[in-house]
């Protein structure tokens, strides 16, 4: 048996991958992360499934579900939030398993920055005003950050920031990214985002703190960065007239004619 870890989106049930659901429909168990993913993915587990909801359980009695169904020769589905290669916890899930000699896949999923992104309607990296994304977190009640990694460090870079895990500290958050960014520079709050209850908050990073009800206490995202509303940003050169490039070669013949210094 394999267990096959998948990315459950951002909330929006539709928000999977074909494969991602395609496992889900072949695997008579399912672990899920019942905090944050969406219940309507469940219905594409056989109809005679075991499902059983991690969020109470510890790694132990999660392993030990694993373990007990690798006995059974089952397959599991394991569905986490959003994407599995930030804080989904996977990484210790996967240590345990390769102890165990239990096989294991990944099916990415679509993280909760490109959807709170979607719901903005940014692009978080524009020519000439940001070309990186930080994402990130604040510490909080069960993890530190390392010590390089601070706010203020990433905010020196000028780069986009996503902000997880942090909405209840948001005042702090601003706070430590003024000094660098400015207080006009744009901020953004996304809670829940591509869920039916999503709630955009625009400003600036002056009156975020301000403008984000008590209700929005989890599950949000902070997006901060002059490319949230850029708008006098020089254009590409990707579809710019006249530029050369592998699907559009303006010169041919030319031995350069064939080369692209990117994978764009
Ligand atoms: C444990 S992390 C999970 C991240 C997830 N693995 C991903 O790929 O986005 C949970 C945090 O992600 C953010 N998050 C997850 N889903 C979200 C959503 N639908 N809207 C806004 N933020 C979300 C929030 O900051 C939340 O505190």
């Amino acid at each position: 048996m394999t267990v096959h870890f998948i990315g459950a989106g951002p909330g929006a049930p539709d928000l999977i991958t074909l494969r991602g659901r395609d496992l889900i429909a072949s695997c008579p168990v399912c672990l899920y992360a019942g905090s944050l993913v969406p219940r309507a993915l469940l219905s594409h587990c056989p109809p005679d499934a075991r499902i059983v909801n991690t969020a109470p359980l510890d790694l132990d009695a999660i392993v030990a579900e694993i373990a007990a169904a690798h006995a059974d020769g089952h397959d599991i589905a394991r569905l986490h939030s959003g994407d599995l290669s930030v804080w989904s916890a996977m990484g210790e899930q996967i240590r345990r398993l390769d102890a165990m000699g239990i096989p294991w896949t990944v099916t990415p999923g679509v993280p909760a920055f490109a959807a709170a992104a979607a719901t903005l309607g940014a692009e978080l990296t524009l020519p000439g005003v940001a070309q990186s994304v930080v994402l990130t977190r604040t510490p909080g009640r069960a993890s530190s950050m390392p010590a390089g990694e601070t706010l203020a460090g990433f905010a020196a870079t000028g780069a986009t920031l996503a902000i997880h895990l942090s909405i209840h500290n948001l005042a702090t958050v601003a706070a430590e990214l003024t000094p660098a960014y400015g207080p006009e520079c744009p901020a953004a709050v996304v809670y829940r985002a591509s869920w039916p209850d999503e709630q955009l908050f625009r400003a600036t990073l002056s009156t975020i703190a301000a403008a984000i009800p008590d209700t929005v206490s989890r599950t949000a995202l902070i997006l901060v960065g002059p490319a949230l509303a850029a708008r006098d940003f020089t254009e590409s050169r990707l579809y710019a007239t006249g530029y050369d490039r592998r699907y559009r070669p303006q010169s041919a013949g030319s031995p350069w004619s064939d080369w692209t210094p990117s994978d764009d």
